[in-house]
């Protein structure tokens, strides 16, 4: 049995359907069951709690010979990177705990670094935290998610202007798809002798002028990248729903962005995912017009 935290997110969906399709026997720990009542449905063991909480943890992963930890986004909270530093320590006691063989951590590209890294930082720490949690620790450093620009999408549909924190408009940085990332970690959970390290970017590397070149095409308009200075970000960010912590830290990633400092490490394991942006963008035209 494999277990997952964030079987009803981004990545952890996507992870789930491809070891279900494998045959795998899943646990799941869930903050709210009903939201995933489908996954009860195929079979998957649905343990409700939070992921700071060690004994939901515990349950969740009890029986399993690997776990994915997906820390989640805590952008309301007053300090974003404690939080993830309190969900590490408690998945830690869990599998420690249990004698988990083998556990698979969502970190991020820029995890490598100590500093000027914003939210990254709490990914750091929860590599540090988790490094013996389990006999096998495989990080998984994902780029940049495509699907970070589906919160201008709107935008760019009703307005046709892509705002972005991206300085220089033409300069390519990697993204990946969270398929991808949700393929990968179905991959290494099941692998027995996974990677300690795993880097992972897309197809091609995209510029802010591609994305919005992709969107503009999947809307049939023209879209237009816009930046607005650099004094606005924390304001925008925090009006889009951000805790203040959050937004500053956010600011923050895209100066390591911009100035090249946040990048992968280029140690471990390389790997490239499938989807191209225009695919992933495509999608969101397709959900969005009933068919
Ligand atoms: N965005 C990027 O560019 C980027 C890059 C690298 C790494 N990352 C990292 O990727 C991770 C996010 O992955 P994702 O996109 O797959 O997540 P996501 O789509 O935001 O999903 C979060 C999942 O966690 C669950 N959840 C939320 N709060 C929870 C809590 N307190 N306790 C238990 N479960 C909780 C949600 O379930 P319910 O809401 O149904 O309860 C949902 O299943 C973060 O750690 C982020 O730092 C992001």
């Amino acid at each position: 049995m494999l277990a997952l935290i964030g079987i009803t997110g981004q990545t952890g969906a996507v992870a789930a359907d491809a070891l279900l399709a494998q045959g795998h026997r899943l646990s799941a720990l869930v903050r709210d069951p009903a939201r995933a009542a489908a996954r009860a449905a195929q079979g998957v063991r649905l343990e409700q709690g939070e992921a700071r909480d060690a004994e939901a943890l515990r349950r969740a992963f009890d029986g399993a010979e690997a776990a994915y930890v997906m820390i989640p986004p805590a952008p309301a909270h007053p300090d974003p990177v404690g939080f993830y530093v309190e969900v590490a320590t408690a998945a830690r006691q869990a599998a420690r705990a249990v004698g988990l063989a083998r556990l698979v951590l969502l970190s991020s590209e820029g995890a490598h670094l100590a500093a000027g890294t914003g939210p990254i930082l709490g990914l750091r720490r929860a590599e540090e935290i988790l490094a013996d949690a389990a006999p096998r620790v495989t990080r998984l450093r994902p780029a940049y998610f495509q699907e970070n620009w589906r919160s201008v999408f709107d935008l760019a549909a009703t307005q046709g202007i892509l705002p972005t924190m991206l300085a220089d408009l033409d300069a390519r940085h990697p993204m990946v798809a969270t398929a991808d990332i949700g393929r990968t970690a179905a991959a290494l959970l099941a692998d027995a002798a996974a990677p300690p390290l795993v880097e992972l970017e897309g197809p091609e590397r995209y510029s802010a002028r591609d994305a919005a070149r992709a969107i503009g095409a999947a809307l049939g308009r023209d879209v237009a990248p816009v930046q607005p200075p650099r004094a606005a970000w924390e304001g925008i960010l925090e009006e889009a729903g951000l805790g203040a912590a959050y937004a500053r830290l956010l600011a923050e990633m895209y100066d390591g962005i911009n100035s090249g400092h946040v990048d992968f490490s280029g140690q471990g394991e390389q790997r490239r995912g499938r989807d191209s942006l225009a695919g992933t963008v495509a999608a969101w035209v397709r959900q969005a017009v009933p068919a």
